[in-house]
This record gives structure tokens, sequence and C-alpha cells, in this order.
């Protein structure tokens, strides 16, 4: 007895086999998962891109990229995070004796990579605690946006206004937040999950039901929704495609496999609820923004969304176009609150995740207090997001880096987890998606992405918006799709929240 409580001793210190922590329960995790998959990517990326790649018609690369690359390489993370109770770079090595270092050393280039982008996704998230604030007091306009992110340079130069301030509290804000949920362990992380998650979903439907009700919100959604076919001959709608199913799942950061290693039970199935919900929350958002942008229309006097001339993706929507939209409706202070607090939460959840996925692995190896890891990895990243307050056009360079970089690295994984992880469920699904499908799909994207960097293949990249039609019978089909998997969505996840 003493000598195996000694052992035990041992073996907690080396971290073998041992998983201290875990979550309580099996909704708990799936939420968790959630939340990372959900995040400013299906507000602000998704609806643009769908838009500019067809409408309606991104659907069919959309699900297709769904089915051929997510769904399998979400569950080949659940599976080997579940099997090894190891974070990335440990639970890759273990796949095989032979090329273990080169594993254990894409796991961690995987893990840094999730942790570089932690250094400005705070930034970002201090953004939407500033016009958070801002929407409080009632201070929403559309010209916040240059003057904040420029007012960052002032702590160099020592031109300090009152916006640099709040500037900066808002970040210091978020990764205060961060580090307090963070030292309770992924319970911490289980407890914020459960409580945003379900608020993330109000606050969506909450917003849906106000802005489709605006005057011309249903011109929006009929040209988010219209699909124009001809946009599937172009490389760039499939590659586009197959590059948001892979972002927004938050695949090859790590994060999949440092969640499933503190699971009791395993769950197969529980990737399919992620997947759908996470692209059921990035369809609906898509009709929030598009009946914004439709109203938008109907104020300026025109017909199509193209003429408007606003951002209506990325940063540029959430933090210009959204104020200047909801600076028209009555009660627009509510609408801005409840905007910027949805963006702030779907952020943090997903942050909590990219930090977890690193944090978890350097425990495996350091064998350090995992609390400590966490000041120490709160400490660097608070200090580095300086780099983008004083310089913002940092920002842009270094999260392009990151999306290329993404894709060789998921092509890495998927032959790690398709070629050498012999526990993987064995169907005909699993093999063709894993083996062949999920690897060939990432080389080609990763080639294409280079000959784009070098300068090649320019004329790809050509938008195909769609163009307005009669009330469109199209429009209405899509529609009935997107209802048909929400529902499938739905269903799953009760039948999981039984168990
Ligand atoms: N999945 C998140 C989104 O869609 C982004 C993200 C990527 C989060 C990687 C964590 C890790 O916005």
């Amino acid at each position: 007895m003493v000598v195996k409580e000694i052992l035990e001793k041992v073996r907690n210190k080396n971290n073998e086999g041992v998983v201290a922590e875990s979550w309580k329960t099996k909704l708990g995790f799936l939420l968790a998962a959630m939340g990372s998959a959900i995040g400013l990517g299906n507000i602000w990326r998704f609806p643009g891109l769908a838009y500019e790649n067809g409408g309606g018609a991104f659907l069919i690369p959309y699900f297709i990229a769904l089915f051929v690359v997510g769904i399998p390489l979400i569950l080949g993370e659940f599976y080997l995070g579940y099997t090894t109770k190891k974070a990335a770079p440990n639970a890759l090595a273990s796949l095989s004796q032979r090329f273990r270092t080169p594993l254990k050393v894409l796991g961690y280039l995987i893990v840094i990579n999730a942790f570089v982008i932690v250094s400005y996704y705070t930034v970002v998230i201090g953004w939407t605690v500033f016009y958070s604030v801002m929407s409080l007091f009632g201070r929403l306009s559309s010209d916040l946006f240059m003057p904040m992110v420029k007012s960052g340079a002032g702590l160099l130069t020592g031109d300090i206004t009152s916006t640099t301030v709040l500037y900066v509290l808002s970040f210091t804000f978020v990764w205060a937040l961060t580090y307090y949920i963070l030292v309770r362990g992924v319970k911490g992380i289980e407890r914020v999950c459960k409580i945003f998650i379900p608020l993330m979903w109000a606050i969506l439907l909450l917003l849906l039901i106000r802005f489709v009700t605006l005057e011309g919100s249903m011109n929006g959604i009929l040209q988010y929704l219209t699909p124009n076919f001809a946009a599937l001959t172009n490389p760039s709608v499939w590659i586009n495609a197959f590059g948001q199913v892979f972002f927004s799942l938050s695949l090859a950061f790590g994060i999949m496999i440092a969640y499933a290693k503190y699971l009791k039970k395993q769950t197969i199935s529980g990737s399919y609820v992620v997947a759908l919900g996470n692209s059921s929350f990035e369809l609906l958002a898509g009709f929030v923004v598009f009946a914004v942008l439709g109203f938008m229309t109907s104020i300026a006097g025109v017909t199509l969304i193209s003429e408007l001339e606003v951002p209506y993706s990325g940063a540029g929507l959430s933090f210009v176009t959204f104020p200047l939209a909801i600076q028209q409706m009555p009660f627009s202070y509510v609408f801005g609150v409840l905007f910027f607090v949805l963006l702030f939460m779907a952020g943090l959840t997903s942050l909590l995740s990219l930090i977890e996925a690193f944090a978890s692995s350097l425990k495996e190896d350091l064998n350090i207090d995992k609390k400590r890891i966490i000041t120490v990895l709160t400490l660097i990243g608070f200090i580095s997001g300086f780099v983008y307050i004083v310089n913002i056009q940092i920002l842009d360079k270094v999260d392009a880096f990151i999306n290329y970089s993404l894709v060789f690295l998921g092509l890495l994984e998927a032959l790690a987890i398709g070629y050498l992880f012999t526990k993987l469920p064995k169907n005909l699904y699993m093999t063709v998606t894993l083996k062949v499908l999920a690897p060939l799909l990432l080389f080609i994207i990763f080639v294409v992405n280079t000959a784009q960097k070098l300068g090649y293949l320019k004329d790809l990249g050509g938008k195909a918006v769609p163009q307005l039609t009669e009330l469109n019978l199209w429009a209405g089909l899509i529609f009935l799709i997107i209802v048909v998997e929400m529902i499938a969505f739905a269903y799953l996840l009760y039948r999981h929240s039984k168990d």
C-alpha cells in the first residue's frame, strides 16, 4: 500500500498518466468546446465571407468542408486527447516511437501558434470592452475606432488622452478577468462557458428578433441567402470555405486535444454537437449582420449592399458599420451594449481555450504548478499586447502569418492523426476523410496560399457577390436547410445534456 502511494506520488510528479483536473460534466465539456469554436470569427468573419463567396451557394462548399475536414478532424482531436490524456505535444508524440521528436515539435508549434494569437486576440477583446462602456454611456459612434486604436501610440509619445486611458484599462480588464478564471482550472472555464454560451445564444436571438423587424432588413437577408451558383467555379470560394471551417472549429491549435484530455467519459458524437452548434451560430449571425446591412440600404436609399460602401466583415463591420447602423435605431445604447457584450463573450471563451492549450502542454513538461504557469503566461501575454496597442499595423501582419501557418500545421496534424493514430474508430468515413481527403485538400490550400503570397494566381481572389433578383425561391430553400441544421443541433444537444 505504502509503495503504491509512493509510486503514485512519483507518477504524479512526472505527470505520467495522471490528470488531476477534469470537467464536472460532459455538457460542461461540450459547452467549453463550443465556447472555443464560437468566437469573433462567427460574428464578423462568416457572414461577410459567405456573402462575398456566392451568398447561399457558399453553403455547398461550406458543408462539404464541414463533413470532409471539420468533423473528422475535431473527432480525431477529441479522441486523441481523451485516449492519451495529454495535451497536443505529448499526445502527438505518443503516436509513434520513431517520429516522437518531430511530433512533439509539431505539437509545440501548434500550441505556440495558439499563444501568439492570444497576444492580439486580447487586444481585440479589449476593443469590445471599450465599445461596451461607450455604448453604456450613450457615446457609441462610428468615429470611435481610428482614434481608439491610434491613441495607443500615445504611450510612446507621452500624448496620453482619456481615450488612451480607457483603451489600456479595457485591455487590462480582459487580462485580469482571464487570469481570475484560468487560475481556477478547467472548472473555471466550465463555469464561465455554462453561463456565457446560453447567454450568447439568447443575445443573438434577441438581436435577430429586433433587427429583422427593422425596415429593409429582408432586403439584406435576401442578399445574404440568394445563391450565385457561378461562384462555385471559382477555386478561391472553395479555399475560403475550407479555411473558414478550419478556423471556426479552432482546429490545429491543440485546443480540442487539451480539452478532451480532461474528459472522464468519451464522447464521440459530441463532435457533431460542437460542429453543428458552431455553424448554426454563424449562420444565424449572418441573419443578424445582413438584417442590419439591409436596414442601412433602406436608410441610404439604395438596393444593393455593395452600393453602401461600408465594410461588411472584420473589425470594420463590428466597430464602424454596426455603430453607424445602431446609432440610427431607437434605444441605440441597449443594442450597442448587447452587441458588444456578445462579441466580448464570444471572444473571451475562445481566448480561454487558446491559453489553456498552451498552459496544459507546459504543465506536462515543466513540472511547475499550473497556477504559476498561468501567472507567467498572463504576464507575458499582457506585456506583449502593448506591441499591438502602440502600433496597430502589426496586428494584421501577425494575423495573416498565423492563418497561413495554420494550414500547414493542420496538414501535418491531419497526416499524424490519419496515419499514426491506431485507436481511431475504423470506419470508411473516417479513413477516407482523414487519410486522403483532409490532407489532400489542406495541401492544395497550402500550395495556393503560398503561390498567392509569392505573387502568383492573383486573379483567383475575385469576389462573387450575389446579385439580387426577384424574391427568390432559392433563398427560401437555403433558409430551410439552415433551419433543419439548427433543429439537428438542438436535438443532439438535448440528448447529450441528459448523460
Ligand atoms: N474559432 C474562433 C472563431 O471562429 C477563433 C479561434 C481560433 C479561437 C483558434 C480559438 C482558437 O472566431
